[in-house]
């Protein structure tokens, strides 16, 4: 009700007054919130979401740090979970976007609504959404419930340059972009949206160890190199494997094929469509490949990263 929203307003309000501040990549402010760096777009909304979502048992959700392989993660899993549900040459990738299939819950569904109706917001059951929250700030519904989590993560100098592309297509037209510099700077020190990255990616890395049934954590490097045997291993965990005649068919190649960033990239509705949030769906498919950040990288830059993914890894058993 409308008391309800207002008061949480308020609520909100008082709240974000004590968070540390910093400046995002694309200009705009990031919020320390939870030990992580949360884009003032979508604070409330995440917040909203933590604090009201409800999970089923049945829910799967993609969970991903940004750049690290979003896009591809939703159109693959929702050609996976649903594709008796639709007749092939009319999967809904052909004429929607994966973030308009995917909704993210704090950059779409609370965009602007505390309370959206989440009954009947999926077109196709399962319900299947997706977030970027690290994994110690979800909802403790969709820890403690039987709902599923797919993560992807990335090489994080991929990653980072991916990230330092895309924030200077979103910043103002009339303000300067980040330079390489100041982007590399602020990703040494874990700013930048959801980040630190490390933080973002060990904690599903560690609950994925302790939980594998729950929680799936999977490589865009993985995936660019044997997607077959990933995509068995995806249908496996979400309940619906590949039987005998849909391998014999070809299932498995036709869904990479159709996720494959080659042909999202050129339908009509990743060229021209637009997400909730004013971004152009074009910008979520750049290059898609592995190891571009040696076109840019400096021998300085490589050498941190290196020091710093040794260091921050050590121990939990993830290697890039
Ligand atoms: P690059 O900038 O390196 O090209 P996210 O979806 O998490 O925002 O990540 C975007 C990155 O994934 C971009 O990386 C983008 O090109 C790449 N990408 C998008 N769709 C893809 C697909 N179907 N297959 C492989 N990579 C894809």
């Amino acid at each position: 009700s409308h008391d309800v929203e207002s008061s949480w307003d308020d609520e909100f309000k008082k709240l974000v007054q004590n968070f540390p501040k910093e400046r995002s990549w694309a200009g705009s402010n990031l919020y320390f919130y939870q030990g992580f760096w949360c884009p003032s777009l979508v604070l409330k909304a995440f917040i909203s979401f933590q604090k009201h979502f409800q999970a089923f048992n049945s829910d799967v959700i993609v969970a991903t740090f940004p750049k690290c392989g979003t896009t591809w993660l939703k159109a693959l899993t929702f050609s996976t979970l649903y594709r008796n549900q639709f007749p092939w040459d009319e999967n809904p990738l052909l004429t929607f976007g994966p973030h308009q299939l995917v909704r993210f819950f704090e950059y779409d569904l609370y965009l602007n609504n505390p309370f959206p109706d989440l009954q009947n917001v999926c077109a196709y059951q399962p319900r299947l959404f997706s977030t970027h929250a690290p994994y110690a700030t979800l909802p403790t519904s969709i820890k403690d419930s039987g709902c599923k989590i797919v993560y992807i993560c990335r090489n994080p100098m991929d990653m980072f340059i991916s990230l330092w592309l895309f924030a200077a297509k979103l910043r103002d037209k009339n303000r300067e972009s980040l330079s390489l510099d100041e982007a590399f700077d602020k990703f040494y020190h874990g700013i930048s949206a959801h980040g630190p990255f490390f933080d973002h990616v060990l904690g599903y890395w560690k609950a994925s160890q302790e939980n594998p049934n729950k929680i799936l954590f999977l490589n865009f490097e993985d995936l660019k190199e044997d997607m077959d045997s990933h995509l068995k291993n995806l249908a496996m965990f979400l309940g619906v494997p590949f039987t005998d005649d849909e391998e014999t068919q070809g299932v498995v190649e036709k869904i990479s094929k159709i996720c494959s960033f080659e042909n999202l990239k050129e339908l009509e509705v990743n060229k021209k469509g637009v997400h909730t949030t004013g971004i152009p769906h074009t910008h979520f498919f750049r290059k898609g490949e592995v190891g571009d950040w040696s076109n840019y990288l400096t021998p300085f830059m490589i050498e941190c990263l290196e020091k710093l993914i040794q260091e921050k890894l050590n121990g939990s058993g993830l290697t890039f």
